[in-house]
């Protein structure tokens, strides 16, 4: 969501003419966009807002200004707290400085070949130990009209995949007059033409529907993806979590995706040392990841915000030594499973949408996600072509351009 909201802001910059600086020393403006999900990610912007001192010293007409859940409804307190920051304004908003009108409906000029399109803000979840409820406030979809006329602009401008993204993506539309759904929104964007790619992020796993699941099955624009966080595989801490599944339903849920979409790539999110979490509640979450076999899992530790319902009712009593065993327990295990499924496309041809160049080779993905990466020549920016896997790792495929390439 912070990257999409980035991209965003970018782009608004540069239609009302700034230009992106290659260092924060030469810059005018400074924006932090900041994630306070958390305490790791607070302490990070707080210690950036505090190297930029020296900036605003050497240079009296920089302007800072901070973005993001870090700004809450206080002001006030926020500007006590960071004095050198200029302007404030809450995440998914738009600079209080620029004209309201210029920021209505922004949609990039230069889009990245693979682009967000923001579909709700919010959440209504109010999972115990998460604080995003409180920063981004209750769900709000766009329209579904708004949605597809930006996405047939920003295909028009050369964007090639769209990912659609919100916190729950699932619940999309139930606020709408007329109870549109991710599915009616997936066939409308899936007929666009030139468009290639669809995905989206992120769902519930109490929420996601049989409709969903066909649609991923049935439109060939949407991609064989999704990021289904399961949080842990134990039924009491699912409970404190308010998460509002049990690990049954998870994976009747998985086993009914697979049914429908074979060889779809799942990913998922896992917190680890959750207040009172024993031994063997975590060994739940481990057999379950052990079971399921995601081909990623984003792995945290309990950390406690302040206002969520976690932080009031429990204590964070999982020592961080038994927090850190358990994250390296996880991603030790996520990295043999991940080895694993890439290591079966070894020899193999995969498609693979070309997002651009990293150390002068071409960087791309399959429609599973996987990132691949490939020499050639040739300008390829922004084509779908197939690569024959060559050298695999846990987080990425190398490849050469397949002969077999008719698209
Ligand atoms: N502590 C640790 N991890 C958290 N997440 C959300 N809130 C917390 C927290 N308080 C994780 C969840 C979520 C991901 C975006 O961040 O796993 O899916
Ligand atoms: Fe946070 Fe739960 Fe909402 Fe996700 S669904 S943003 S974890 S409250």
């Amino acid at each position: 969501m912070n990257k999409a909201e980035s991209e965003r802001l970018g782009s608004l910059f540069e239609q009302i003419g700034y230009q992106p600086s290659a260092s924060t020393e030469e810059a005018d403006l400074i924006v932090l966009n900041s994630c306070v999900i958390r305490q790791s990610a607070e302490n990070k912007v707080v210690s950036k807002i505090g190297a930029l001192k020296s900036l605003k010293k050497n240079n009296p007409c920089l302007k800072i200004a901070l973005t993001g859940c870090l700004v809450d409804a206080n002001i006030d307190k926020l500007q006590k707290r960071f004095p050198i920051v200029d302007y404030f304004f809450a995440a998914g908003e738009m600079p209080p400085w620029i004209d309201k009108c210029l920021t209505a409906n922004i949609i990039p000029l230069k889009p990245t070949i693979s682009t967000f399109i923001n579909i709700i803000q919010g959440c209504n979840n109010f999972c115990s130990y998460c604080i995003v409820p409180y920063r981004r406030g209750r769900e709000k979809s766009r329209s579904m009209d708004e949605i597809v006329c930006e996405a047939r602009t920003l295909v028009e401008r050369g964007a090639r995949e769209i990912v659609l993204v919100g916190q729950n993506v699932d619940s999309y539309g139930h606020d709408l007059p007329d109870k549109s759904d991710l599915a009616s929104l997936l066939t409308e964007i899936n007929k666009i033409e030139g468009l290639k790619r669809l995905r989206f992020l992120t769902n519930h796993p109490k929420d996601m529907s049989d409709r969903l699941i066909d649609a991923i099955a049935s439109l060939d624009k949407v991609c064989e993806e999704i990021n289904l966080p399961v949080q842990a595989g134990d039924d009491q801490i699912l409970k404190a979590m308010r998460r509002g599944y049990t690990a049954a339903h998870y994976r009747e849920l998985v086993k009914r995706i697979r049914a429908k979409v074979p060889d779809i790539a799942i990913t998922t999110d896992i917190i680890v040392g959750f207040p009172g979490e024993t031994e063997e509640q975590f060994k739940a979450s481990v057999d379950l990841l052990k079971e399921l076999r995601f081909d990623n899992t984003h792995i945290a530790a309990y950390s406690p915000r302040t206002g969520t319902i976690a932080s009031r009712e429990y204590e964070d009593d999982v020592p961080t030594e038994v927090k850190k065993e358990r994250v390296a327990i996880v991603e030790k295990l996520q990295g043999e499973i991940a080895a694993e499924i890439n290591a079966t496309l070894l020899g193999s041809s995969v498609e693979v949408l070309i997002e651009g160049k990293k150390q002068g080779k071409w960087q791309g993905r399959s429609r599973r996600g996987k990132l691949v990466f490939f020499n050639d020549k040739n300008d390829l920016l922004g084509q779908v072509v197939r690569i024959k896997i060559e050298k695999t790792s846990p987080w990425s495929l190398q490849g050469i351009l397949s002969t077999d390439n008719g698209c």
